[in-house]
């Protein structure tokens, strides 16, 4: 019997975790506006995926009953920090603030694209002195935190110690465990946020040609210290913890293939298109939450105002009525443009550079006459709800 009564969909499950392709397909065909009991609704089309993503209804701001919610701003800093944040602002706030975030942002991404290519070999050259390699932990980690700090104007030496903090940003995004768990987050937050405001200070007094200095040139008094301090903190964190994740499931797909794909071999865009197939079918981000502002109808449900929804990017980008073959891994085809990195006011602003990283990132590791590099068939996925990211990506590395 095909009804909706067995249907669910639990993000903290195990076996989601493991492999959630099979729920959402079984959602879109059966469910495709699915209500969790536990209090959320979870939507699973491209096509409403997309029109969710665009309407503003639909608000990012922290849940009314969240820890991170604003009125405990003055309680803990992790709710002051995320209340500051574009990702989770509305409206004009978010365009104000992400308008003037983005101009310099992209300016300095942009200047530094050669220098990626730059880092990625001096990552990919020290692997090659290994015969083993986790490639989470010794590539793709090492090579996000040196690219991020560069275009934020962080020291180098800083790298591993902003890694630690940025991890700690992400854990604010799913459940924590406890009480004491919070604090320590809170304190970590706390130094990250003291060490970024350390920079802006130092380059207040003295500008170097990085987006530190810029930001903290332009700021005209419509936006505070804490409001850039933890937007760069969020742009350290995205461009670790997404860049990281983006780039070791694009390689444990490739890795999986019985050869390596010509397009790897070919121009930029040859392999930024084969990036964003991989993207499309491993996205590190699976689904977006949002809060209804008012009642809205969708496939023929109604969601009451304040209702919690996530709108399944993942799934949307296995979507059959819009992807042909949904399940393969087509690195030669023109697709449809895939989700992975949202869509409307908040798509993502670190769409291009993360491109352009993880085209170098895999330039450097397969030259056309480089080792082999071959992955153990396991692969881990971290148990963090709604992100597909590697714990551990093991490889062989021989001549
Ligand atoms: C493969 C890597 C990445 C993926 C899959 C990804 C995915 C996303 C998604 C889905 C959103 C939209 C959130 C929403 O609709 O609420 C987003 C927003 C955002 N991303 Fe990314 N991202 C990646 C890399 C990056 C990088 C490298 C940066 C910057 C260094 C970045 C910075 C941001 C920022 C600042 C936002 C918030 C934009 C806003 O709310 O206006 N992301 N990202």
């Amino acid at each position: 019997m095909q009804g909706t009564a067995t249907l669910s969909f639990e993000p903290d499950d195990a076996a989601t975790i493991e492999d959630p392709y099979p729920v959402y397909e079984r959602l879109r065909a059966r469910d495709p506006v699915h209500w969790n009991p536990k209090g959320f609704w979870f939507i699973s089309r491209y096509e409403d995926v997309l029109a969710c993503l665009k309407d503003p209804r639909f608000s990012n701001q922290p849940a009314p009953f969240a820890l991170v919610h604003a009125r405990n701003r003055a309680k803990f800093v992790a709710a002051d920090v995320v209340n500051n944040l574009i990702a989770f602002k509305d409206g004009p706030d978010h365009s104000a603030l992400r308008g003037w975030l983005a101009r310099s942002f992209v300016r300095h991404t942009q200047r530094h694209q050669d220098r990626f290519g730059a880092l990625a070999t001096t990552c990919a050259a020290r692997l090659r002195t290994q015969q083993r390699a986790d490639m989470v932990a010794d590539y793709a980690l090492p090579f996000a935190s040196r690219a991020i700090c560069a275009v934020l104007g962080v020291p180098d030496r800083d790298a591993p110690q902003i890694a630690a903090w940025s991890n700690d940003f992400f854990r604010l995004f799913h459940a924590i465990p406890d009480a004491d768990e919070f604090s320590r987050l809170n304190q970590s937050l706390d130094a990250f946020r003291q060490h970024v405001m350390d920079l802006m200070a130092q380059r207040r007094a003295a500008p170097e040609d990085d987006l530190i200095s810029e930001l903290v040139a332009h700021m005209d008094g419509a936006v505070s210290e804490h409001e850039v301090a933890d937007n760069l903190m969020l742009l350290a964190a995205d461009g670790i913890g997404n860049v990281q994740s983006g780039l070791t499931n694009c390689l444990s797909i490739l890795l999986a293939q019985a050869r390596l794909p010509e397009p790897l071999f070919g121009t930029t865009k040859d392999i930024a298109r084969l990036v964003d197939e991989c993207l499309r079918l491993e996205s590190p981000g699976q689904y977006q939450g949002r809060i209804t502002r008012e009642a809205v109808e969708i496939g023929g449900k109604t969601l009451r105002a304040r209702s919690i929804v996530l709108l399944g990017l993942a799934s949307a980008n296995r979507d059959a009525t819009v992807f042909a073959d949904p399940e393969a891994f087509r690195p030669a085809d023109q697709r449809p443009q895939h989700l992975a990195f949202g869509a409307g006011a908040h798509m993502c602003l670190g769409s291009a550079m993360v491109r352009a990283e993880i085209v170098q990132a895999l330039r450097a590791l397969f030259p056309a006459d480089g080792p082999r590099i071959s992955s153990a068939p396991d692969r881990v996925w971290m148990a963090r709800p709604g992100h597909r990211w590697l714990d551990r990506l093991d490889v062989e590395i021989s001549a």
